[in-house]
């Protein structure tokens, strides 16, 4: 392996030493500069793997330097060094993008692990955006697959706004996946579905016999997702106890399990998203600011499907490939009125509601071709979508139970067609029939209940 090279900027020697010291044990070669002139003729001569600069030089301001590197070398990792507790000018290196911080005084375990990942970013393959699993060629999207290619290379926090049903989940999964951290865990959270008295068992663990029913050591979620990416979805659900608890996680790269008598170091990075608008739950009081603004270093937003319509023909023939290949029949035609409809539409529910739509139409269709009739988008009709001003409308609020419904409706699905199936032994064709649907539907939903269990 060709060996690596490390610029560390700093003007106390003591402090140049200490990292020239950790980094040469980690086998890289060092150069130290005292202050930014150095540093730019440093950078200007050698190739490096990793810069690492203090704040306060005597001839300027790190976040400077973070901005000549983004500008002239923006593919060399580089991290500042804060003062301890001073997460203001962590987040603003980041958001002028500087790809982590250390604060001091600096733990070498800590600092170690921000070596190995800038290391491993500089060796990641150049990824193409086609290998980003987001359809869509519209301007909006080709901007956020770019955002995306270039922050999964920092470790900054970053808040996914947009509405429901647009691709946040999405977002985030690719921002991991083309990551450093993509070969350790993604974990994503509903922060709207955990009861509240289990939550902070939830994020940070807890130990036997710490409280009533805990029979055993429990690991948290950060813990779950060391090394990896913590995706805080519908963040705006957190309670806020539990907001304060998540904000010192967060400063502290910390947690301390319940009943544990000291806290554990986390290495984890953490994405958050909500259809809600945030900042008018921060000015309505109902968010912390100093958390908001901690999970909101860089913010993404994800265009609602109506405003990028020349992307609907696209996701159309996506989407029916995968519905098609899921249950193992033939992909679908679409007749010309039915693709207009489905481009005219405005989708409240965005991509998810397209989706659905597409699956009705499919289960609907007769001939294999989708025609206007199988759409039933008077039936999916939906209050118009909200702006997002905070206050949501009724269809935004049922969506936010919208897993449980769909489990308690895939429930009764199941029962019915189990039933059914055991009164006609397993005849299909005559179950579809007693049932009133298609032999083809009842395939399909057989195939998503997970009940397919033979092609006959
Ligand atoms: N650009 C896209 N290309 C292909 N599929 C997409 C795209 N965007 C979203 N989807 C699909 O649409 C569905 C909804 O996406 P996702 O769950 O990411 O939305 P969300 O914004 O998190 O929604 P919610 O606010 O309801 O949680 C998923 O099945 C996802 O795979
Ligand atoms: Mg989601």
């Amino acid at each position: 392996m060709p060996s690596m090279r490390a610029l560390v900027i700093d003007d106390e020697p003591d402090i140049r030493e200490l990292l020239e010291i950790t980094l040469s044990r980690m086998s890289l070669d060092v150069d130290a500069a005292a202050n930014i002139a150095e540093a730019k003729q440093y950078l200007e001569t050698c190739e490096y793997n990793i810069c690492l600069t203090d704040m306060k030089l005597p001839d300027g301001n790190g976040i400077d330097l973070v901005r000549h590197v983004q500008k002239h070398f923006p593919s060399l990792p580089i991290a500042v060094i804060t003062a301890h507790g001073n997460m203001d000018t962590a987040i603003e290196a980041m958001k002028a993008g500087a790809f982590d911080f250390v604060s001091k005084p600096i733990d070498l375990p800590s600092l170690r692990k921000l070596v190995d990942t800038a290391i491993t970013t500089g060796q990641l393959p150049n990824t193409s955006e086609s290998s980003i699993k987001i359809i869509g060629d519209s301007p909006q999207i080709e901007k956020l697959k770019k955002a995306i290619q270039k922050l999964a290379r920092s470790q900054a926090p970053i808040y996914i706004s947009g509405e429901s049903g647009s691709g946040k989940e999405l977002v985030a999964r690719s921002i991991h996946e083309l990551g450093p951290r993509n070969s350790s865990p993604f974990i994503a959270v509903n922060c709207g579905a955990i009861p509240k008295e289990l939550m902070e068992s939830e994020f940070f663990g807890h130990k036997k016999g710490s409280f009533t029913g805990a029979s055993q050591d429990k690991q948290g979620l950060f813990q779950a997702a060391e090394g990896g990416t913590l995706f805080l979805d519908e963040v705006a659900d957190l309670p806020l106890e539990m907001q304060v608890k998540l904000l010192r996680a967060i400063q502290e790269k910390a947690v301390r399990p319940i009943g544990a008598p000291s806290e554990i170091a986390t290495n984890v990075r953490i994405l958050c998203a909500t259809h809600k608008n945030l900042e008018q739950l921060v000015n309505d009081g109902n968010f912390r600011q100093d958390l908001f603004y901690r999970l909101n270093v860089i913010q993404l937003n994800v265009p609602a499907l109506r405003d990028r319509k020349e992307d609907i023909p696209q996701l159309i023939g996506a989407l029916l490939t995968r519905i098609a290949h899921n249950c193992e029949l033939e992909k679908p035609g679409i007749d010309s009125a039915a693709q207009k409809k489905l481009i005219e539409y405005s989708y409240p529910g965005n991509i998810r509601e397209l989706e659905n739509i597409l699956e009705r139409a499919f289960t609907l269709c007769d001939d294999d071709v989708i025609q206007e009739s199988d759409l039933q988008l008077n039936r999916s009709a939906s209050p118009p979508a909200p702006r997002d001003n905070g206050k949501q409308s009724s269809h935004f609020n049922a969506s936010i139970n919208h897993a449980s419904i769909d489990d308690y409706l895939a429930e009764v699905e199941r029962e019915i067609i189990c039933e059914t199936l055991e009164q006609t032994r397993w005849n299909k064709t005559l179950a579809a029939k007693k049932l009133g649907i298609s032999f083809r539907s009842l395939r399909y939903r057989l195939a998503k209940l997970g009940l397919d269990d033979s092609d006959d």
